[in-house]
């Protein structure tokens, strides 16, 4: 028979009556004084760690409760109806109250992280900072598709070169005026030190060289980069881009330069009436040299190819000299060809109507933004190389 006020939930402080035989008075006070404890404790326990702890305090095998279960083997058989009741009421009630406080300590564990990790998805993106292609990258991307279409390798050297290579052996001596004319930026050296300084190349011309000196001839190739002079206006910067062009072979002549040189700019500027201007010029590394100028006009501001009364010097070229063959090691009585040299900035700012060279080096974000080509505007021959 379960003893009245002993139903689960019952308030702890349950009144007996005084002619309770004493063992029931005491043994229902020492388990309502546990249930009252473990309760308590549990409502206060501040995460699941502490919840488990207290299972195994209190039910665990030699948790308290347990314990006292184990005790009712001693007891008599009417001590134990009331006892027996009473120990797995308050056996079951803690252990609805041990899952009820874990479950709410997930529930707050879990409001706690979504406070965190919530997540507007009706809100707009958040807008992207995206980089732009620099025309100078786009334009030597299009040169490259254009000269590899016509067979050319692509090579490279270095920026830091020495004397020998930017200026001996291209046929520029020591007292050569070309090396007054050229604005050279010099290497530091030592003091004591007396081999000739290092310089920051003043032109791709001396890929040539090392090309020549490395995969021998014949051979067709481009050599893009940086090159560096002392000088700075609206159409000079004193570090600029050039593209170095060279073609080698047992009968190759001016004639083919010139097709080659019109094909290449039919092709890039894509615009039917453009002109070019060949003007016979000097440069020690080529006999006979040309520069060619192609007709523009700068009337607005604005920078327009293929019409006005202007010319702009794209680039120098010639038939590579038998000095500069022999300081290659080629035999020049074997081998001739052409070289040319081109400004790859000068071509942007013609090609995309930039008036001033100065702005392309300033990197600012609104002249990048405009100017600059989206990452996929990849140029090929069979998409147009253009815009
Ligand atoms: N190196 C020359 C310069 O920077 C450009 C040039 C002219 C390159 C004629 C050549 C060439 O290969 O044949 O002004």
């Amino acid at each position: 028979m379960t003893a009245p006020g002993l139903a689960i939930g019952a308030p702890c402080d349950t009144p007996f009556s005084n002619n309770e035989p004493s063992f029931r008075k005491a043994e229902m006070d020492a388990i309502d004084q546990l249930r009252t404890r473990y309760l308590h404790e549990i409502a206060e326990a501040p995460d699941e760690t502490a919840v488990e702890t207290l299972r195994v305090e209190a039910l665990g095998k030699k948790g308290e409760i347990s314990l006292k279960m184990r005790e009712l083997g001693k007891m008599t058989p009417e001590e134990r109806q009331v006892a027996g009741p009473a120990l797995n009421a308050l056996k079951s009630e803690l252990t609805s109250a041990l899952v009820a406080r874990k479950s709410a300590l997930e529930d707050a564990a879990l409001s706690e992280r979504l406070k965190d990790e919530w997540l507007d998805v009706t809100r707009p993106p958040r807008p992207q900072a995206r980089g732009t292609i620099h025309p100078i990258s786009q334009v030597t991307e299009e040169i490259t598709a254009i000269f590899a279409d016509l067979g050319y390798s692509v090579a490279e050297g270095p920026q830091i070169e020495s004397d020998h290579y930017n200026f001996d052996a291209l046929n520029i001596p020591p007292e050569h005026p070309a090396r007054q004319e050229h604005d050279t930026f010099y290497m530091h050296r030592d003091t004591g030190d007396n081999r000739p300084p290092h310089v920051l190349r003043t032109h791709t011309s001396p890929v040539q060289i090392r090309y020549m000196e490395t995969h021998g001839v014949p051979c067709r190739v481009i050599a893009p980069g940086r090159v560096y002079r002392a000088d700075y206006d609206q159409t000079h910067t004193p570090m600029f881009h050039q593209c170095e062009g060279l073609a080698i072979d047992k009968d190759i002549s001016m004639a083919n330069l010139k097709w080659t040189l019109e094909e290449f700019c039919k092709t890039f500027f894509d615009i039917d009436g453009i002109e070019l201007r060949f003007r016979a010029s000097h440069f020690p590394f080529t006999e006979p040299s040309a520069e060619v100028d192609i007709r523009c006009s700068w009337s607005g501001g604005q920078l327009k190819i293929g019409e006005g009364d202007d010319w702009m010097e794209i680039l120098g070229s010639g038939m590579v000299h038998p000095k500069v063959l022999e300081a290659a090691g080629v035999d020049p009585s074997q081998w001739q060809g052409f070289a040319f040299g081109m400004g790859i900035d000068r071509l942007a700012m013609l090609k995309y109507g930039i008036p001033d060279l100065r702005a392309f080096f300033d990197s600012d974000l609104r002249w990048l933004r405009h100017y600059g080509f989206a990452a996929l505007d990849m140029p090929t021959l069979h998409g147009g190389i253009s815009r």
